[in-house]
């Protein structure tokens, strides 16, 4: 009786290890892929969902990429005289790695952002001037700041260190839920306390001078995000290490990694604007209910609509920016508020008045970019000598006399400003953006997933904005889509996944 019992149980193993053997351990664990994904918006981050999702779900299932304006969104760039330049998202940090593989999967140049000599300005003087003479700069800082840059440096590479995990976890698969739960696996508590704190608290409390504060990190988060140092410092740190060497940007511009990302994820672009957004029951061509999410959307004046098994949203939602609404939820998505810096990029060729700054002569005067203290009462935040995209060396001034430079302000300039800060000009081009969040701890980050199959990218602004954060948030999102698609929850929130991944290797 035993011994038939074990017999059949032992044919009935072959006859599954058989069937199996023909494929079915692949399948169970996969479900079909969907049908269709819809993203929207074709910034850095709606693009290079498009890529990881195409690596993820392969080449059958059709995604829509959605877009308004351009493809590129503040990624873009401004032509004076016939030469384009940055006027929104410009350097890459030499660590940023999925921007780094981006590049080199699509077989673009990179140019290395050219130096030049840093000053700033408090409103009456120049409180720090950098030397040409790399010992002198060191020296300077010292005498100045005591070792307090060095250790300043030795913050922000062990903030980066614990920041570099990620690659690590991406490249294994792993996807979290909330960008609370992905931050915490980097740097656990440290990096969630970084997003509730302001960064002068966070480095008066480390020791850092007034001093050192006002006239050195003051002036680089006003460049970089245009705000005091009331920023959680999460992204204090980011805008830090924008200060490292090494950094860089694409050859031709930056905005060529989002078309070229879009042509080779073979999505299909749709030049419209997405409206509404709403959950249905819809009979597949299989013949079963099933739910998916009706997107509607405007091109022209033509109001047009489509279905998606999956959808991610890859831009900032508030009425200002994207404007979405997403109808009959139960519960209603939230709407998040958050509230974006205003920024204006300005580029004018012309000849600086430096007696402004600085009472050196004209022909002394060799600071190629000056920022600005907070209390500085200066109408800009920043001005500094740009090259165009496709300017392999340092800066020349064009053909006449005069340097492109690039000004970053709170509001536009008047006439009266820019000839304020110049001798003469002749060109004047400008661009004002809705840039970046206006930070504010304690920060409570929107979530991942706004309902079932319906994923947000730009919650991770919360923590920083940058080009590599939205391509975090991109790969994270192509992960967590896929994973919840087929059930896969042991690749999702795994705690200690540092620690898991040290040993395996
Ligand atoms: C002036 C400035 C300087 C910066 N400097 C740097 C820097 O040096 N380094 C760095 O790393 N980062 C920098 N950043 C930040 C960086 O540019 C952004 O974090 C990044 O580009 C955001 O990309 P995204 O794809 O998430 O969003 P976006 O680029 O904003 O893309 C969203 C897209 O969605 C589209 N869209 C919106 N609503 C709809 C709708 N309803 N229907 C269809 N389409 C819609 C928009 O048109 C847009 O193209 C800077 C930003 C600015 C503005
Ligand atoms: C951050 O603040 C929030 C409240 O805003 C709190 O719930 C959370 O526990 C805090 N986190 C840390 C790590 O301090
Ligand atoms: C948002 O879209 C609605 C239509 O859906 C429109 O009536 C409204 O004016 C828009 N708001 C903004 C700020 O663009
Ligand atoms: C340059 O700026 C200084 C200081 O603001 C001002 O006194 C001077 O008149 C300016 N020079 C010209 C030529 O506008």
């Amino acid at each position: 009786m035993g011994l038939v019992a074990g017999e059949l149980v032992s044919s009935l193993l072959g006859l599954w290890l058989l069937l199996c053997s023909w494929g079915c351990l692949g399948s169970a664990e996969l479900r079909a892929p969907p049908d269709k994904i819809a993203i929207i918006g074709a910034g850095i981050g709606g693009t290079s969902a498009a890529y990881y999702l195409r690596q993820k779900f392969g080449k059958d299932v059709k995604i829509d990429l959605f877009e308004r304006g351009e493809v590129g969104g503040r990624l873009a760039t401004m032509t004076v005289r016939g030469q384009e330049y940055e006027a929104g998202g410009s350097v890459i940090h030499p660590l940023n790695l999925h921007m780094k593989r981006f590049v080199k999967d699509l077989g673009l140049s990179t140019i290395q952002s050219s130096g030049g000599l840093m000053g700033v300005y408090n409103g009456e003087t120049l409180v720090f001037e950098e030397s040409s003479w790399f010992i002198v700069n060191m020296i300077k800082l010292i005498w100045q700041y005591g070792f307090q840059s060095l250790r300043m440096h030795m913050w922000v590479e062990d903030i980066l260190d614990k920041f570099m995990r990620i690659y690590r976890y991406q490249s294994h698969d792993y996807a979290f839920s909330s960008v609370e739960k992905l931050l915490h696996s980097l740097g656990g508590d440290e990096f969630l306390g970084m997003l509730n704190r302001t960064l002068l608290e966070t480095l008066q409390k480390a020791g850092f001078s007034e001093k050192f504060l006002n006239e050195i990190v003051a002036p680089v988060m006003r460049v970089n995000y245009g705000q005091s140092m009331n920023i959680n410092g999460f992204v204090g740190a980011v805008s830090l290490s924008g200060a490292d060497s090494g950094l860089w940007a694409v050859e031709g511009g930056n905005k060529l990694v989002c078309s070229g990302l879009l042509q080779a994820s073979k999505s299909n672009l749709i030049s419209g604007s997405v409206m509404y957004i709403e959950e249905k029951t819809r009979t597949k061509h299989t013949g079963n209910p099933t739910k998916m999410y009706e997107v509607i959307y405007q091109i022209g004046s033509e109001t047009r609509s489509d279905f998606y098994d999956i959808v991610l949203v890859a831009t900032p939602l508030n009425r200002k920016m994207s404007n979405i609404t997403f109808l009959n939820f139960d519960p209603p998505i939230e709407e998040f508020h958050q509230y974006y810096q205003h920024i204006v990029t300005t580029l004018i060729k012309g000849q600086l008045n430096s007696t402004l700054f600085s009472s050196r002569a004209l022909d002394k005067f060799d600071l190629s970019t000056i920022l600005t203290t907070d209390n500085s009462d200066l109408f800009i935040n920043s001005i500094g000598i740009v090259s165009s995209v496709t300017e392999k060396d340092n800066p020349q001034p064009l053909t006449d006399r005069g340097y492109v430079w690039k000004i970053f302000s709170q509001e536009i300039l008047t006439k009266e400003q820019i000839l304020k800060l110049f001798l003469s000009y002749d060109y004047a081009v400008k661009q004002p953006w809705l840039a970046y969040p206006h930070y504010k701890p304690p920060e409570k980050c929107p979530s991942i997933i706004l309902h079932d199959r319906l994923y947000y990218l730009n919650g991770i602004e919360c923590a920083a904005s940058a080009m590599e954060m939205s391509a975090i948030a991109a790969h994270n999102a192509a992960l967590l889509a896929y994973h919840r698609w087929n059930g896969h929850t042991d690749m999702i929130d795994q705690e200690d996944l540092y620690e898991k991944l040290k040993t395996e290797l």
